[in-house]
């Protein structure tokens, strides 16, 4: 018999010998499942297709013989058939060149269906209905709207009653904080409180027009304390800082100006809806923008906002 055919019994017989200690051995045997059985099967079949179609090459490597016409180019000695392109071949590499072409220009899934495009579209098509039939909604309704905002949106951070659940977050029953507009004087802002950016300078830039100086110390506690009990007719010292430092832009009663300052004394709408869309930093922590929300939810939570500092 010819010697590879021998090696190839050979082999056969380990790989199908290795393969009965494997499974029927050391695994506790098919256990007369026909999966298992099915499983063998195919492993016994690959094993001898292997074998032999391995033989039937290398038999004909040993007795092939090299035909046909060299091409002219010779690399060390190692030349190239002038073989012609087969046809089949040739019309897949033009076809998948041009499908290509097509799935980049046309093809690729941009425009497509996605789940998240269905998604985006619905809540749109829904935003658009919403803010149709909620447009005219004013007063105390638009306040109950904003209740329900706050309660979805807002009260994980500011608390149910929206005291600020002690000091995580600004209490909103009160325009500002004592400590927060210390923090402000002292460090300056720059939350896009007016929609732009249009920061409030540091200490180093706030002079008291009264006495010609820097803003000091006394002055800025005496000031923080002014604007957080929201501008007491009876704090003549806290007025005086305010009218010297303050009022040239935030007004001499503190409601702000357009393109200058925002309002200290209440909550106004725009300054709310500025704090929605662009979020805040200060003293308290860090607000994220709440872009979720539509121009009416951002409404409505400012005019809930605004029902609560005036204390209904
Ligand atoms: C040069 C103009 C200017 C002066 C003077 C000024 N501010 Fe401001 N202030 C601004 C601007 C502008 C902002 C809004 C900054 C922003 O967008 O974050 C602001 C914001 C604030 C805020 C933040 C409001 C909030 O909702 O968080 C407080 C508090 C404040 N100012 C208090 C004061 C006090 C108190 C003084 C006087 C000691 C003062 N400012 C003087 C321009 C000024
Ligand atoms: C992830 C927590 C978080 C959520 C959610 C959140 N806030 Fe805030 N909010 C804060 C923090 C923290 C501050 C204080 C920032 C600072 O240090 O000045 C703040 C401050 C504010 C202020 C005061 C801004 C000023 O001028 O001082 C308003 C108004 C406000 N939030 C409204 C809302 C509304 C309305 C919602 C819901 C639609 C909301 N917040 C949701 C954390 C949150």
């Amino acid at each position: 018999m010819n010697k590879l055919y021998l090696w190839g019994i050979i082999i056969t017989a380990i790989m199908l010998g290795a393969t009965y200690y494997t499974v029927v051995l050391t695994k506790g045997g098919l256990n007369g499942d026909i999966v298992n059985m099915l499983a063998i099967a195919g492993a016994v079949a690959l094993v001898i297709i292997t074998v032999f179609v391995v033989i039937k090459y290398v038999r004909q490597m040993q007795t092939d013989t090299a035909e046909g016409e060299l091409a002219d180019e010779s690399w060390d000695n190692i030349g190239e058939y002038k073989n012609p392109v087969p046809m089949g071949w040739a019309i897949m590499f033009l076809g998948t060149m041009i499908w290509g072409m097509w799935y980049f220009m046309v093809g690729y899934p941009v425009n497509a269906y996605s789940q998240i495009g269905e998604y985006n579209e619905d809540v749109a098509a829904h935003d658009a209905k919403f803010e149709k039939e909620y447009a005219s909604i004013t007063g105390d309704r638009l306040v109950e709207m904003g209740e329900s905002v706050f309660l979805a949106e807002c009260k994980v951070c500011h608390g149910i009653s929206a005291d600020g659940i002690d000091g995580k977050a600004a209490n909103l029953n009160q325009r500002i904080e004592e400590k927060s507009v210390k923090y402000v004087v002292e460090h300056g802002s720059n939350s896009k409180l007016l929609g732009t950016e249009m920061p409030m300078p540091d200490r180093n830039g706030l002079f008291n027009a009264n006495s010609g100086a820097l803003i000091t110390d006394a002055e800025i506690d005496t000031v923080s304390k002014y604007v957080a009990e929201g501008f007491p007719a009876n704090d003549t010292a806290g007025a005086e800082v305010f009218a010297g430092v303050c009022s040239s832009c935030h007004g001499a009663d503190g409601r702000g100006m357009d393109y200058v300052a925002p309002n200290i004394r209440e909550f106004t709408p725009a300054l709310v809806t500025n704090v929605l869309t662009h979020g805040k930093k200060g003293v308290i922590g860090k607000m994220p923008a709440i872009d979720r929300l539509n121009a009416k939810q951002k409404e409505a939570a400012a005019a809930y906002i605004i029902s609560l500092s005036k204390g209904e």
